[in-house]
């Protein structure tokens, strides 16, 4: 059992990005409560550090996604600062150039991540919230893209995460209307996985984090890798990952305690190898 004391919180673009770890969960805390933690491209970047170092961590196994305040995850792009860096096409790539650098390091991630809706989840909260492995909310959380109600083009990668999620029909319904929808619609067409009461949904959440840095992190890695090639194209497929690390994994010593530990009836203890 990892021990699950926390430690300190370290602190990201001005502490508008906050990160700790709790035994092998890591936690990144968007905070910016009175923007609704609305992403300046200073907590792009924050993010992206704060992922670097949960990454570069060991002892980290799973890393959650949360908003500060209670009433948002992530209210969206700082509308206030697209006036300077993102006011047409030419700025508005490399605004979304610097962003995306970020979302990558997220997307290409090596550890399973969970987000933890509560409140606002819009624009580009959505695309945060959609490159996450899992997604839990709250009872009260909303969801929305309002691309359309402010005249931006939400980019490729969001919407091919958004049609993998839930379809075409609804990604156009959400894209075309802007419309927000509440927690039991999101679960419904399958943007969420699970949705809880706000009082019991962080001890949720936190439970499934623990289960998961319980696991053999092989074995995860390799469903993940396995996954990540199922959603790709055929023609795109990189067989001999999926074939490398299923190899790693039966090889691996965390088979062996794993198949003991069923034997033996104790819990299992991986290392990871
Ligand atoms: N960018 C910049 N500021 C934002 C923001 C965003 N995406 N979302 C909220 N804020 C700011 C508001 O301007 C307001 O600032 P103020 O206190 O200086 O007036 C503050 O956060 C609180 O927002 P408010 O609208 O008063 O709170 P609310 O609870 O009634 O509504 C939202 C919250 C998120 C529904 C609403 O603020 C909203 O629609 N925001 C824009 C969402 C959006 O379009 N996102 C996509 C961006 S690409």
């Amino acid at each position: 059992m990892p021990d699950m004391s926390s430690t300190t919180e370290i602190s990201y673009a001005d502490g508008k990005i906050l990160q700790h770890t709790a035994g092998g969960v890591g936690v990144v805390t968007f905070n910016n409560p009175d923007k609704r933690n609305a992403m300046s491209l200073e907590m792009w970047e924050g993010f992206g550090e704060a992922l670097t170092a949960l990454r570069d961590d060991d002892a980290v196994r799973v890393v959650i996604l949360r908003g500060a305040g209670g009433k948002a995850f992530v209210s969206g792009a700082d509308i206030s600062q697209f006036e300077k860096v993102r006011h047409n096409a030419a700025a508005s790539e490399e605004y979304a150039k610097r962003s995306a650098t970020q979302r990558a390091l997220f997307a290409d991630y090596p550890k399973p991540t969970i987000a933890c809706i509560q409140g606002f989840c819009l624009g580009g909260g959505m695309q945060v919230a959609m490159l996450a492995d899992i997604r839990i909310a709250s009872h009260g959380s909303q969801f929305g893209i309002p691309a359309a109600k402010l005249g931006i083009a939400y980019g490729y990668d969001g919407l091919r995460h958004l049609v993998s999620l839930v379809g075409p029909s609804w990604a156009r319904f959400l894209m075309y209307t802007g419309m927000r929808i509440d927690a039991a619609e999101a679960l419904r067409i399958g943007l969420v996985e699970r949705v809880f009461p706000e009082d019991l949904l962080w001890g949720e959440v936190m439970g499934v984090a623990e289960t998961i840095a319980q696991n053999a992190p092989l074995a995860i890695k390799a469903a993940r890798i396995t996954i990540a090639q199922v959603l790709k194209d055929e023609s795109g497929r990189d067989m001999d990952a999926i074939k490398a690390i299923g190899t790693a994994c039966m090889d691996s010593a965390d088979f062996r305690e794993g198949r003991q530990a069923f034997m033996e009836k104790r819990t299992p203890q991986f290392q990871g190898k």
